[in-house]
């Protein structure tokens, strides 16, 4: 990384303001998933054993500017005091007279975590006397919200104009795959593409198709690139401005010659939508009209794991079919295990449906890189900077 990190200045009885994304799920009082509480402590651990006192700055959601109670970050808190070992303080607000008097009285070692900084709208709107006021919380600043990385707030991008700024060993970890990976990535190279928004991937694509040599594209996004080759989807959902992008896309893998791009031979599909109780699995060339693809087939993931067999480097973004709802669920899990069999290729997966389906299918441990970013992750794909990390200090 082109950063300063944290293991390059001294820390011993400095106070850190550090961002983190704990942008998690509570329900019933219990954190659903804490993959990026746990990704975070090596971060907070080093900082500790080097001495710092810790201000925890995060967001939870997007309560737009005002207090939402459900989107409090005392769970996370509670959370974290478990999986430290030691007591985490929570201060009332995350900027204000008590926030700052309970940040002066931390000893070396102690944590405080700040409440939600998106209760105030400044932070969204990176307004500059919001990001002062937090940057009176700490001496240095350290960024390890990969998660948020994409965002240009107070309290990513603002504080760094007040306190020497510097990432953290996640915002590292994850800007050095990443980046690996959309610049040099080991070939061949193969990228597996779902979700509903074409434009997005259609940006990812254009970016990676110079180095790509296998793309297989799946979900809602693949009713596109099949329309655009003038199959009948029926009723599936379609980006009809984004035909002439995957038209683009297509054009561009035919004129380098030696891409090969998957599309879905068979699918899911339903009658009714989602809640349909009717589901069938046919050959794209036969989707019943009145009916929509959910979900691609069991050929089309045989024809994913043949195709990408002979990959290096394998990154996945985005699900296959509609996710949420069994059993339009089984294309991402089976794509899921498809990747956690590539042994030999370096597999980087991104966003939050597609990482819940590797844990879904109990092979997120077998995948070289699981990064806690989706959006984050997604810009990196595109080739886009990261606000916040063009911020940090220079290394
Ligand atoms: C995420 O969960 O992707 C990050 O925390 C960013 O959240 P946002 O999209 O609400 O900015």
């Amino acid at each position: 990384m082109k950063k300063k990190t944290i293991r390059d200045i001294d820390l011993k009885n400095q106070r850190v303001l550090l961002r983190v994304d704990y942008n998690v799920q509570v329900e019933n009082g219990r954190i659903v998933d804490d993959t990026r509480l746990r990704e975070s402590l090596p971060t907070i651990n080093e900082l500790r054993r080097a001495g710092a006192c810790i201000v925890i700055c995060s967001h939870r959601g997007r309560p737009r500017g005002g207090v939402d109670e459900s989107l409090r970050n005392a769970p996370v808190a509670l959370h974290l005091t478990e999986l430290l070992g030691v007591p985490v303080r929570t201060a009332q607000d995350c900027i204000g007279p008590d926030a700052e008097a309970q940040a002066a009285s931390l000893r070396p070692g102690e944590v405080l975590m700040l409440e939600n900084v998106r209760f105030h709208p400044e932070e969204e709107a990176n307004n500059d006397e919001f990001a002062r006021a937090l940057a009176r919380l700490g001496d240095v600043f350290v960024n390890d919200a990969f998660g948020t990385a994409h965002r240009a707030h107070a309290s990513t991008v603002g504080v760094t104009r007040y306190l020497p700024s510097v990432a953290g060993l996640l915002l590292e970890r994850e800007v050095d795959y990443l980046t690996k990976v959309t610049d040099s990535p080991e070939r061949p190279f193969g990228i597996v593409l779902g979700g509903s928004k074409v434009s997005d991937k259609i940006a990812i694509l254009e970016n990676l198709t110079k180095c790509a040599d296998v793309i297989c594209i799946g979900g809602a996004i693949a009713n596109t690139f099949l329309k655009a080759r003038g199959i009948d989807v029926a009723d599936s959902l379609v980006e009809n401005d984004g035909i002439a992008g995957a038209r683009y896309i297509m054009a561009l893998a035919e004129h380098r010659g030696d891409i090969e791009i998957v599309l879905p031979s068979d699918v899911v599909v339903a009658f009714g939508g989602a809640e349909g109780a009717l589901v069938r699995t046919v050959s794209v060339a036969q989707v019943p009209v009145n009916w929509r693809i959910l979900d691609i087939g069991p050929g089309t993931v045989q024809n994913f794991a043949t195709a990408l067999q002979r990959c290096k480097t394998v990154v996945w973004n985005g699900p296959m079919g509609l996710f949420e709802r069994e059993p339009f669920d089984r294309g991402s899990m089976a794509v899921a295990r498809v990747l956690g069999e590539l042994r030999s290729a370096t597999t980087v997966v991104g966003g939050g449906e597609t990482v819940a389906a590797l844990r879904r299918a109990h092979v997120a441990e077998r995948i070289s890189h699981v990064s806690t970013g989706g959006g984050a992750s997604l810009a990196m794909l595109q080739g886009k900077p990261l606000p916040a990390v063009d911020a940090l200090l220079d290394a």
